[in-house]
């Protein structure tokens, strides 16, 4: 693996050794054992979208590692004055170990590979979410002991999470269905994917159809960054698209819930579900760290 781009580009057994490596530095880390692997490394970080969860954890993870990572804001960078990104790959590749963006198209992060010599992580795109998912994937083997005969519904937008989250299930061996109103519908090119894995994939305009006998239910909001105009419009469109009681009732009985966040309470989950789930939707916010140290020592460390 030379970046993360997006998990398309990973096979099963990559993605299994990032979970794998994950899970033994979130033990360490709670066990007071330090690893200084990216001693001397640093880690440019490009947001051209805000974030918590995505700074924090990739700052934090780095530092826990002996590097150090650097804020580069869109609003200060030449970048959002115009300068190629053709040219700040190949400048930041002088400075840098690695970069972290976070933008709106992949081919902004596409490109940066291309160009950089570096190593690039995928922060989010209007495309996908790889850290998320991969964090999302942990989470899920932590509470289920395994991904087999797992069955995860997603209900809400066929948005960038949509996205990575149906690569990332059907590459690992679970089941996934997916709920979202007409003309909303996950990329194109992932429901090709998924044509590959028969009926492990379904994709409904019905949420209980989705949700039935799931063990593991997701949302999202139903405007993503970029999309804040719309947001009224969606209010309407998603309307029938909530997490809720209901929607529980015709999943496994021990179903998790699982968000990304930031999360809209009584908009794409209600504050009951969603506090009912609290602990697994914080432990997975967590995972973000450990599942990132793991991405960032796959691709930064000395081979
Ligand atoms: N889930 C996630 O990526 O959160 P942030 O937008 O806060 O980084
Ligand atoms: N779909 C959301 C995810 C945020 C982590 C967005 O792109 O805003």
């Amino acid at each position: 693996m030379e970046h993360l781009l997006k998990l398309l580009d990973l096979d099963k057994e990559e993605i299994i050794d990032i979970l794998n490596l994950a899970d033994q530095l979130k033990y360490e880390n709670k066990n007071g054992i330090e690893h200084k692997i990216l001693k001397g490394k640093t880690l440019g970080m490009i947001f051209q979208k805000s974030s918590t969860r995505t700074r924090v954890s990739f700052e934090t993870g780095m530092y826990q590692l002996g590097g150090q990572a650097l804020f580069l804001s869109n609003r200060d960078l030449q970048i959002g004055r115009g300068e190629p990104v053709q040219d700040t790959a190949r400048v930041l590749s002088r400075y840098l170990d690695g970069i972290m963006i976070r933008t709106f198209a992949q081919k902004e992060v596409e490109d940066l590979a291309q160009f950089g010599s570096i190593p690039i992580i995928n922060g989010l795109t209007d495309f996908c979410h790889p850290c998320q998912v991969l964090a999302d994937l942990m989470t899920i083997r932590e509470y289920k002991g395994t991904f087999d005969g797992l069955k995860l519904c997603f209900i809400g937008d066929g948005n960038n999470m949509a996205n990575s989250l149906i690569v990332g299930c059907l590459k690992v061996g679970m089941s996934i269905s997916v709920a979202c109103p007409k003309g909303y519908e996950p990329d194109a090119q992932v429901l090709e994917f998924a044509k590959e894995y028969g009926d492990k994939f379904t994709l409904t305009t019905s949420p209980a159809e989705a949700a039935k006998d799931a063990d593991v239910v997701y949302t999202d909001v139903w405007a993503s960054m970029g999309e804040e105009s719309e947001a009224e419009e969606r209010k309407k469109v998603f309307a029938g698209y909530q997490v809720n009681d209901e929607i529980m009732s015709v999943t496994k009985k021990d179903a998790m819930v699982q968000h990304c966040l930031p999360a809209h309470r009584e908009e794409e989950i209600t504050a009951k579900v969603f506090e009912a789930h609290a602990d697994e939707i914080f432990d997975e916010a967590e995972n973000r760290l450990h599942a990132q140290k793991a991405v960032m020592v796959r691709l930064m460390a000395d081979k």
